[in-house]
């Protein structure tokens, strides 16, 4: 089947995060985000993009910092509600029900009940005619210690993080399995003469 080029967010499976970030006046404002990755191991940045008009990218210019925070799957439905176009004036976490979470390095709060949580702040912006790309710098990273081992790694089979995979009608969440296969970062650098 031949897709066309703009259909390429339905060959592959997005990451589904909830970015929180806060106004001037202190009003906060969650949102669903999966056009986000990191960038590069082991570099300490994140990098998302942003259509314009959203509140999540003026927080962003106007305070400098959001976090990222890793819902589980059970947070769907109010995530979708977070999806909602709310004016900027409405505090999104009353909205969805979701608890705020002070965080330890950035003024703006995190979600209650997440996996984990990235507190950053603004690098960069690249922007574009219709869109912006967002360069944060992770401050402080937090992982919810229910759901993580000692050396930081996630138990993803009892946590359930999330991930999208978009239709052409509709989007479907996903969730990651174990495949069974391990691989040591060394395995990458082998060299073959
Ligand atoms: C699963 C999911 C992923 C999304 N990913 C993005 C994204 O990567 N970039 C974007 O601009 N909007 C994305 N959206 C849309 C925003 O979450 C939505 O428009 C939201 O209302 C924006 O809120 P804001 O205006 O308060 O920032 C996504 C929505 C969902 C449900």
């Amino acid at each position: 089947m031949i897709l066309k080029p703009q259909k390429r967010e339905q060959i592959m499976p997005l990451p589904v995060v909830l970015l929180s970030t806060i106004n001037k006046q202190g009003i906060a404002n969650i949102a669903p985000w999966s056009n986000i990755t990191p960038i590069l191991r082991p570099l300490d940045e994140i990098i998302f993009a942003s259509w314009i008009k959203r509140d999540t990218l003026a927080n962003v210019r106007e305070m400098q910092e959001f976090v990222v925070n890793i819902p589980p799957a059970s947070m769907i439905e109010e995530l979708m509600i977070c999806s909602r176009n709310y004016p900027p004036e409405v505090d999104e976490f009353i909205e969805a029900g979701l608890k705020p979470r002070p965080s330890k390095q950035v003024q703006t709060p995190g979600i209650e009940g997440c996996l984990a949580w990235a507190e950053c702040t603004l690098s960069e912006e690249i922007a574009r005619k219709s869109y912006s790309l967002i360069i944060g710098k992770v401050v402080h990273l937090e992982a919810n210690d229910d759901f993580f081992n000692e050396a930081g790694e996630m138990d993803f089979e009892r946590a359930h993080p999330l991930s999208i995979m978009l239709g052409a009608q509709e989007m479907q969440f996903t969730r990651p399995i174990v495949s069974g296969r391990k691989a040591a970062y060394a395995e990458m650098f082998i060299k073959i003469e």
